[in-house]
């Protein structure tokens, strides 16, 4: 059934495929093939996500190492009173601050650092404060001005607590302002 027609026009398409390869030949000759270079791009790219990771969890381990460096002693150092007397409007509902001043629903504050626990008379204190004992110190009262619950169970201090570690220092320093001779501070 082959005329003479299908075999010029099967020659010709045979012609047209060869100069085709042909061409593509001599082209990628002349101009680099593409494909090499979108395999280069997405190689770096490949390489520099991991390292993006790398540096991502080395700012955090910074960050990290970072926050125990301030530690209570250079955050007293450096607090402000003036924000202490701001922050410590959360407790004015319930303590006062200067000598002589009275107990309202926690008991008057007055030279409270470096002070027995529990120790200002007239005040009906918890079982739980009384049984703790012991001086209030710079550490301890940090701790408690975190989470009263969690440093002391059990406690009569209906207070959620100062969470960021700058604000319990200023609070810290304007308590301690109120003293006759005020504690010294940590070094
Ligand atoms: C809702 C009332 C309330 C608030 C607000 C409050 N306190 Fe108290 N506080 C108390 C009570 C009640 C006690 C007695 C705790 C006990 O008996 O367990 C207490 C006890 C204390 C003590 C121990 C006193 C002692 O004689 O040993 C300190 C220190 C203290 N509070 C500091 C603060 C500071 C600082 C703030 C503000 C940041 C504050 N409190 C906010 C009610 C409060």
């Amino acid at each position: 059934m082959w005329s003479t027609n299908t075999n010029n026009i099967v020659g010709a398409v045979i012609v047209a495929l060869w100069l085709l390869a042909g061409s593509n030949f001599i082209g990628n000759l002349l101009i680099p093939p593409f494909e090499p270079v979108h395999d280069a791009v997405a190689s770096t790219s490949a390489a520099k996500a991991p390292e993006k990771n790398v540096t991502k969890q080395a700012a955090k381990e910074t960050a990290a190492k970072a926050e125990p460096a301030q530690s209570l002693s250079v955050l007293l150092a450096s607090a402000d009173a003036g924000k202490g007397k701001k922050i410590a409007k959360k407790c004015v509902a319930c303590h006062t601050f200067d000598k002589g001043g009275k107990n309202k629903v926690g008991p008057n504050l007055f030279a409270i650092m470096g002070k027995d626990r529990a120790s200002v008379a007239k005040f009906n204190y918890s079982g739980a404060i009384k049984k703790m004992g012991g001086k209030w110190g710079f550490d301890d009262m940090d701790k408690f001005l975190t989470k009263p619950k969690v440093f002391m169970p059990g406690t009569k201090m209906v207070f959620t607590g100062l969470k960021k570690a700058g604000d319990r220092a200023a609070v810290i320093l304007y308590l301690r302002s109120f003293a006759d001779a005020p504690m010294a501070l940590p070094k």
